[in-house]
């Protein structure tokens, strides 16, 4: 195991009725802006529970905020933040809207150059400083409510990009698993593989002789293999509504990781077809994964042997049979949860393997656990899925 330092200061507030907390964890004699998405929090009631819980705040409201935020959104509330005055953010909405107010919180306090900075040159512009932010979760999935990330689409330029830093992590999360009742099974779908290849991303890397963070990562993998479809055939399951919330939370607060190898090219390379196509995140890495393991196998094999083992059951036969299996296995764990594993299904085509493999040469930057995944092999992992 590598050294590590590791500190998350997220208070959690977890369950059944902890919106009404809010006031408890909300700064007294401050200005607030409260942000959300386009609207799900009306017809669900949770606005109503968050305007119940912050009655007597001084708060105001940042509507709109779109799946997929969009930095020329971001920067309208910039503004407002500025010329309001606003010394405190409550984030009420999914990955999107807690990674849009993250970057409003950052870019509200940068007034060296252009906020997009953070992202386009993001190991050279570091977040020194950010409002502090607190969050009431509506979609499990991102894992925003307990780290310090974001990812933020420009549209003019098609570049959907990431940052983070550990002053945007939240102050507080509030996961209320109700929350869960009102989504969409594409949602939930998409909740239950996007948690799924976070872990896969800490894990599926090399053997550095980390059995507690490697168990660690399998029992929320296994965790999600029997959790999410029960939540998909009952979504008022409270018990696995409650089970999958923190399991996608724990997937991505950083503690499986810790002194840990890390590799996230497939959220790099399934970054490039939201910000082409459009098409959900989730369903962006479930494309791309199966490539990334089939590609890449011999780099990664001594710890696909072990997911394959481990989480699969799988024990016998050659190793490239095994690997197979545990590529199929993956496969049809994302179909069976509706989440569709072709870039066909998508409508893409190899034009935007060409665009996405230009993209990465463009950039100069290897990708991967040991940096050394190039333009070449990405084309290859995009080939794999047509
Ligand atoms: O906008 P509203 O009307 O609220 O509707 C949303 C949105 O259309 C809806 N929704 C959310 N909660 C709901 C609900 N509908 C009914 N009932 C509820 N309780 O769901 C739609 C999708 O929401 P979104 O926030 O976009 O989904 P998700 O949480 O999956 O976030 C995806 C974004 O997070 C980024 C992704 O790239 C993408 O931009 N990620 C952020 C990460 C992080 N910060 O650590 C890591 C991830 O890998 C990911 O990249
Ligand atoms: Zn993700």
């Amino acid at each position: 195991m590598y050294n590590f330092e590791f500190k998350n200061p997220v208070k959690i507030l977890f369950g059944k009725g902890k919106i009404s907390k809010l006031s408890k964890e909300l700064p007294k004699h401050k200005k607030i802006l409260l942000t959300y998405g386009g609207g799900s929090i009306f017809k669900n009631g949770i606005y109503d529970q968050v305007k119940e819980a912050t009655k007597g705040f001084d708060m105001i409201e940042f509507r709109g905020i779109e799946a997929n935020p969009e930095y020329e959104t971001v920067m309208k509330a910039v503004e407002i933040v500025k010329n309001e005055k606003i010394d405190f953010l409550l984030s009420v909405g999914g990955g999107s809207v807690l990674d849009a107010t993250k970057f409003i919180a950052a870019a509200a306090l940068y007034e060296d150059d252009d906020p997009w900075d953070f992202l386009a040159k993001r190991y050279e512009v570091i977040v020194e400083k950010a409002l502090p932010i607190g969050a009431v979760l509506t979609l499990p999935a991102t894992g925003s409510e307990m780290n310090g990330n974001s990812v933020i689409t420009r549209v003019e330029t098609q570049e959907k990009l990431a940052f983070g830093s550990p002053y945007l992590m939240p102050q507080f999360s509030i996961l209320d698993p109700e929350v869960i009742y009102s989504l969409p099974e594409r949602q939930i779908s998409n909740g239950i593989v996007d948690a799924f290849i976070h872990v896969i991303e800490q894990y599926l890397t090399y053997p550095v002789n980390s059995p507690l963070q490697d168990r660690m990562a399998e029992s929320v993998l296994l965790t999600l293999i029997e959790e999410g479809p029960k939540v998909l055939a009952d979504k008022t399951n409270y018990d696995a509504a409650a089970n999958f919330m923190w399991s996608a939370t724990m997937a991505l607060n950083g503690i499986i990781s810790v002194g840990l190898p890390q590799d996230w090219g497939t959220h790099q390379i399934g970054h490039e077809l939201t910000a082409y196509h459009g098409i959900d995140h989730a369903q962006t890495i479930a494309i791309v994964l199966p490539g990334m393991m089939n590609i890449r196998r011999k780099e990664k094999e001594a710890k696909i042997l072990q997911y394959a083992e481990r989480v699969w059951n799988i024990k016998e036969g050659p190793v490239d049979e095994r690997i197979d299996k545990a590529i199929e296995k993956t496969v049809e764990f994302f179909e069976s949860v509706g989440v569709k594993t072709k870039l066909p299904d998508y409508g893409v085509s190899i034009e935007t393997v060409d665009k996405i493999t230009e993209r990465f040469e463009k950039r100069g930057k290897k990708i991967g656990e040991k940096a050394d995944v190039g333009p070449d092999q990405i084309k290859l992992i995009l080939e794999d899925r047509l």
